[in-house]
């Protein structure tokens, strides 16, 4: 396909925003999952034997197998989203086909819905929503509803990518305390910028900030980087955000503690298991749970699409997708 290939054969595995679709059918052989259903790893093998190209999602697990079986003619799996732990893209190398991702467009969308379940959980807004709902509110009372106040709160940001760095941005607006840890220490101009203070340590941020905020990549350094051992360091009236992965966090342990009252409350749009929540996480009131909808604007959504677009172009003539994945950089 490198090297001039005009109209590369494409297959999408899930329907992309229409306007992104109408232009992959102008660039593009278009292969489209119709029906949007999730596909089975067959149907995915025989997407990735006829095709040049393959537009997965976070819901493709592309595993060392598949690729295995992948045929000659597929050259770029140019993924629709930032995070890639759902491909082998060592694998994929070995088998010299690129990897692509959609950096950066959903870095604002992602911290916006970031602060959102920080006010959501701090400020018991779905309590709120839930007795609203219910049409049981009495009406109001002095002491009805008390969250806590998110200024001058202590945020701890695991990953300083660009995600947590938008984070920081906006919990310092809302005049919270900035901490973080990250897997190295940001430049002094940038701490500075995002008035940020840094921990080496990760045990010793856990134990004095009142918010942790997950935005650090799923890989196998961060599996379980808030395990069971971690969340205990928390204080009781600790909040745990995750817009993230959640591999990151040890479920079962935080669902345990949440349920017994050791830690305060939390926030969720991922979970360890993919769509499957822990059950008991469900219907406890200091617990807001998203369906992954992070990124889910329609702005973000096209812009992910164009990315995409862009990446398949630059190599179909035979140049380095704009956002390659190099193994080990996420
Ligand atoms: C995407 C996300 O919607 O980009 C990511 O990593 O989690 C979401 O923004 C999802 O990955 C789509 O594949």
């Amino acid at each position: 396909m490198a090297g001039g290939k005009s109209r590369p054969r494409v297959a999408v595995t899930r329907r992309l925003p229409a306007p992104v679709e109408a232009r992959m059918r102008d660039l593009f052989e278009l292969r489209l999952n119709e029906d949007d259903r999730r596909l089975g790893r067959s149907e995915l093998l025989a997407l990735m034997q006829e095709n040049d190209v393959l537009v997965p999602t976070l819901s493709d697990r592309i595993d060392a197998d598949l690729l295995a079986g992948a045929g000659d003619r597929l050259k770029l799996i140019a993924n629709y989203g930032a995070g890639i732990d759902h491909i082998d893209v060592a694998a994929a190398r070995q088998r010299d086909i690129q990897v692509s991702n959609t950096p950066g467009v959903l870095t604002e969308d992602t911290a916006d819905m970031t602060m959102a379940l920080i006010i959501a959980v701090t400020r018991r807004l779905h309590e709120g929503f839930t007795v609203m709902q219910s049409g049981e509110w009495e009406g109001w009372s002095p002491t009805a509803f008390l969250g806590g106040r998110i200024g001058g709160r202590k945020l701890g940001i695991l990953g300083m990518g660009r995600i947590g760095r938008a984070v920081a941005r906006r919990a310092h607006a809302f005049g919270m305390e900035i901490h973080y840890h990250n897997r190295s220490r940001l430049r002094p101009e940038t701490e500075a910028e995002l008035h940020a203070t840094w921990w080496d340590s990760l045990d010793q941020m856990l134990a004095r900030t009142d918010v942790i905020s997950v935005n650090v990549a799923h890989t196998p350094a961060t599996f379980h980087l808030l395990s069971a051992r971690r969340l205990r360091l928390l204080k009781p009236s600790a909040v745990v955000i995750n817009t993230s992965r959640g591999e990151v966090i040890d479920e079962n342990a935080l669902t345990r503690m949440l349920r017994a009252g050791e830690i305060a409350g939390a926030g969720l749009d991922v979970y360890e298991h993919g769509h499957e929540a822990n059950p008991r996480l469900r219907n406890l009131p200091n617990v807001v749970l998203l369906p992954h909808m992070g990124s889910a604007t329609e702005e973000g959504r096209i812009e992910m699409g164009e990315k995409v677009i862009l990446n398949i172009q630059t190599y179909a003539n035979g140049h380095r997708p704009p956002d390659l994945v190099v193994p080990g950089t996420l």
